[in-house]
This record gives structure tokens, C-alpha cells and sequence, in this order.
């Protein structure tokens, strides 16, 4: 049997519901955000994610999948969404359309990292990236987003933790203090510590293996090095999320795994114990270099990305289900070959009009098409048998009230029509009645 690669899923029929219902419900916030959709490739030119050769984030230097096209082009299937879309924004001087560009985007990412639940080599982000302001107002803004999503599906016990890594000044200043300090634990550090009190030192503090040792947790903070603007920056932001009343949690040592960050850094995390290691459901910050790193103007950014299979596992977990099953208004049911031509018309008359229809098409017995309609949720089951189609006539039955009735075979449509636009307006009646 041919299985799909390691790392990856199928979704299937029953589970593409909860998908939409996610997007709906994200593409409905972006508009209140008012932050417009963008689609960009799958697979990039290597330079968009391999920019610098002292990038150690495990994510660049460990996952990407890449490979040579059949011109020996080399090409890398997008591990995240920031990147392509700093590079269409550049190519396509978005900025010159408008000084301020708000993106969305949605789409199938790739990492190379060992799979587990919430973990997949092929999974999807919901990512958001402003571009254009150093205000640390859009960056409490693009927080206030993701935790506008959370609640709108219903997900309680989220944590938004939260770090300021400063600018580059104070990233130097902080990065000296560490390599003075970890240097005195080069024995205890892990393998790619070492590498990393080299290339990158702010890193260290991401290291899961090193994390819980008794020098780490004493090593010098980021905090204590922030020049004054990156201080006032950073407070600008956290004042604005006390304005919105989003709580939140200052985490000294989170830097986030990847290397194009600057002042604002933040992860949400959800509590759920089944979740283990992969409880930050989304995370993003501050860029303020990666536009003109990526040979662009110097343009600043911010954004943060949602991991959508985590999104819905939590959904899950918090018994929120997203998206009711699909249902059919009509299901027909014929005894006889004559009977089911004569209702694939009438079901052709149905849809032509819009209503959603089925009929079986392997010849079964009465019980297998009923447990069919039944599986369909039909709200009305058709049946049509020889004496009936004598007489055109058929016999029609609401599923929900259990009653039946037989009527013209001409009528399936303007009955059933009439039937769901009643319902329908009752419903209304019951809301008005209810605000009243
Ligand atoms: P990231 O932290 O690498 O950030 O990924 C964002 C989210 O994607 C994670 O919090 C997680 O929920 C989900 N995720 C990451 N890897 C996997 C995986 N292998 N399987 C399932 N879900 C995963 C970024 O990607 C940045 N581009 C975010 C950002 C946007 N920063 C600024 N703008």
C-alpha cells in the first residue's frame, strides 16, 4: 500500500467542516482588523529563508526542506510565511502603494522536525504581518488580533507571554553579558549552546535541553540591557494591552527560535497537558530589519502566525466544535429503474434550484437508502416506487417532524421550498420574539 510521507495528514470529508468554519472565522477577524489577504508561493528561492550564513535557528539551519529544480535552481519549500511575504512585498514595492500594508495569509508550511501530535512536517499557519510602522501600538494591536481569535472559538485558560529583546544596541550590549557568562559553563552547555555562544548567544535562552540547569536560570537578563528606547518601546506596548485589558505575563528569557526579531517577542500557550511541548498555539514580534535585510527599504515590521492544527486540537480539547455536519434538503429513494430516472429529473429540478440533493446510485434495498438519507442529515426523504410513478405521485417525508404525505411528482420543489422558507421565517419570528 502507497502511505502518505511521515509528517503529514490526510483531511478527511468529515473533518474539512471544522477547516472552513477556522477560516471563516479568521478571514471575519481580519476583516474587523482590516488586514487584507496575501498569497504567496510554496516554494521560494533558498536566499528567502537561507539569508545569512549565521542564522542557527533550528528552523534554518535543520528543517528546511530543499532542493535543486531541474534547472539547478535551489528552491525551499516555505518552513514559515514572514519571509515570502517580506519578499513579495519587496518585489512588488507594496510599500509604494500605501505606507502601511496590513497582510493576512493562510497556507501549508514545511518543517523537517519529528512528528507528534500538534507537531506535522506539512502543517498550515494563519499568519499577520504589518509593515510599514515603528509604533509599538501595531504590536499590542496584532496581539489584541490573535487574542480576539482565541475567543471567537471559545478557547479559555491561553497564556500571551511576552519579552522585549530591545534594538540592536541593546542586543549587543546583552549579548557580550552572555557570552561572558555562559563561557564560564562551556562544560555544561549542550552541543548546539556551544555553536550558538558563538554565532548567536541570545539563542541560548531558547535551548530546551540546557533550560532547566542551575546557571542558566541565573544567567544575566535581557531586561537589564535595554536601552531607553527599546524600555520606552516596550512599555508603549504594554500599557496599550493593559488599555485592551488583554492580560498578559512578562517571560524574561524568551528570544522566540527565530533570528529576525527585534523589541517586542511574544508566544500565546494554551493549558492543556495532552498538548506537552507543542502548547504555544501561536507567536510572532517585532522585525524591524528583516525588509531591508532581504535587500528592501528600511521598512519595519510586525506579525505573528497561529499554527491551525493546534488551533483546532485546542477547539477540540475546550469541546468547541467548529462547523455543523453538511445536510442535504432533499434525499430520493427509488424502488425500480423507471423510478429512478424519474427522479434523477425531479432531483435535477431541485438542484437547478439550488436545494441540496442526492439519490442512490447502487440500486439498494428501502433500508440502505433510508440509513443512507440518515447519514446525509436529509431533511426530506423522497420515495418513489412503481405505483406510485403510475400515478405521479410520490411520497415525501420530513424528517424532522416525522410526518409524510404523498404529492404530484411535479411538486417535489415548490414543496420543499415552500417548507424551508416556513421554517425559516418561524425561526425569525422566534429570534424577534425573544429580543422583544
Ligand atoms: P513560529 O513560532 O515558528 O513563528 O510558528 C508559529 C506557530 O506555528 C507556532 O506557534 C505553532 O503553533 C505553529 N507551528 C510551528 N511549527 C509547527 C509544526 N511543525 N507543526 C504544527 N504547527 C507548527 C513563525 O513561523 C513566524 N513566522 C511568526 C511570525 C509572523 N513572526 C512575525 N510574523
Amino acid at each position: 500500500m502507497i502511505t502518505k510521507p511521515k509528517g503529514t495528514y490526510d483531511v478527511l470529508p468529515d473533518e474539512v467542516k471544522a477547516w472552513t468554519k477556522l477560516e471563516s472565522i479568521i478571514r471575519r477577524i481580519c476583516q474587523i482588523y482590516n488586514y487584507k489577504e496575501i498569497r504567496t508561493p510554496i516554494f521560494e528561492s533558498s536566499r528567502v529563508f537561507h539569508r545569512d550564513a549565521s542564522d542557527t535557528s533550528d528552523m534554518v539551519t535543520k528543517e528546511t526542506y530543499d532542493f535543486l529544480d531541474r534547472s539547478n535552481r535551489q528552491i525551499t519549500l516555505r518552513p514559515e510565511g514572514t519571509a515570502g511575504v517580506v519578499r513579495a512585498f519587496i518585489e512588488n514595492k507594496l510599500y509604494a502603494q500605501s505606507p502601511m500594508q496590513k497582510l493576512f495569509y493562510l497556507g501549508q508550511m514545511f518543517r523537517y522536525e519529528r512528528p507528534q501530535k500538534g507537531r506535522n512536517r506539512q502543517f498550515n499557519q494563519f499568519g499577520v504581518e504589518a509593515l510599514g510602522s515603528a509604533d509599538p501600538l501595531i504590536d499590542a494591536e496584532v496581539i489584541a488580533l490573535g487574542t480576539t481569535l482565541i475567543k471567537g472559538l471559545g478557547l479559555k485558560n491561553v497564556k500571551v507571554k511576552i519579552n522585549s529583546i530591545g534594538d540592536k544596541e541593546s542586543r549587543e550590549a546583552y549579548k557580550k553579558a552572555c557570552v561572558a557568562y555562559f563561557s564560564q559553563y562551556k562544560d555544561e552547555l549542550c552541543g548546539d549552546c556551544l555553536t550558538r555562544l558563538e554565532k548567536n548567544p541570545l539563542r541560548i535562552l531558547d535551548c530546551k535541553v540546557d533550560r532547566h540547569k542551575e546557571f542558566f536560570l541565573k544567567a544575566p537578563k535581557i531586561k537589564d540591557y535595554l536601552n531607553e528606547s527599546s524600555l520606552s518601546h516596550f512599555e508603549t506596548v504594554l500599557k496599550a494591552l493593559d488599555e485592551m485589558k488583554i492580560v498578559y505575563e512578562i517571560e524574561d528569557n524568551l528570544v522566540r527560535g527565530l533570528d529576525y526579531y527585534s523589541h517586542t517577542v511574544f508566544e500565546l500557550e494554551v493549558d492543556i497537558p495532552e498538548f506537552g511541548a507543542q502548547n504555544v498555539i501561536g507567536a510572532g514580534g517585532r522585525y524591524d530589519t528583516l525588509v531591508s535585510d532581504m535587500e528592501g527599504p528600511d521598512i519595519p515590521g510586525v506579525g505573528m502566525a497561529f499554527g491551525m492544527e493546534r488551533l483546532l486540537l485546542a477547539a477540540e480539547f475546550a469541546n468547541k466544535s467548529l462547523g455543523k455536519p453538511d445536510y442535504l434538503h432533499v434525499y430520493f429513494i427509488a424502488l425500480g429503474e423507471a423510478a429512478k430516472k424519474a427522479c434523477l429529473t425531479q432531483m435535477n429540478i431541485c438542484r437547478l434550484g439550488g436545494l441540496y440533493c442526492d439519490m442512490d446510485y447502487l440500486s439498494r434495498g428501502l433500508k440502505a437508502q433510508f440509513k443512507t438519507a440518515d447519514q446525509n442529515h436529509a431533511m426530506f426523504t423522497c420515495i418513489l416506487g412503481d405505483n406510485e410513478l403510475e400515478e405521479f405521485k410520490i411520497n415525501i417525508k420530513n424528517n424532522e417532524t416525522e410526518e409524510q404525505e404523498t404529492i404530484s411528482i411535479y411538486d417535489v420543489y415548490p414543496y420543499v421550498l415552500n417548507k424551508i422558507n416556513a421554517k425559516s421565517a418561524c425561526a425569525g419570528c422566534k429570534e424577534k420574539e425573544v429580543k422583544e
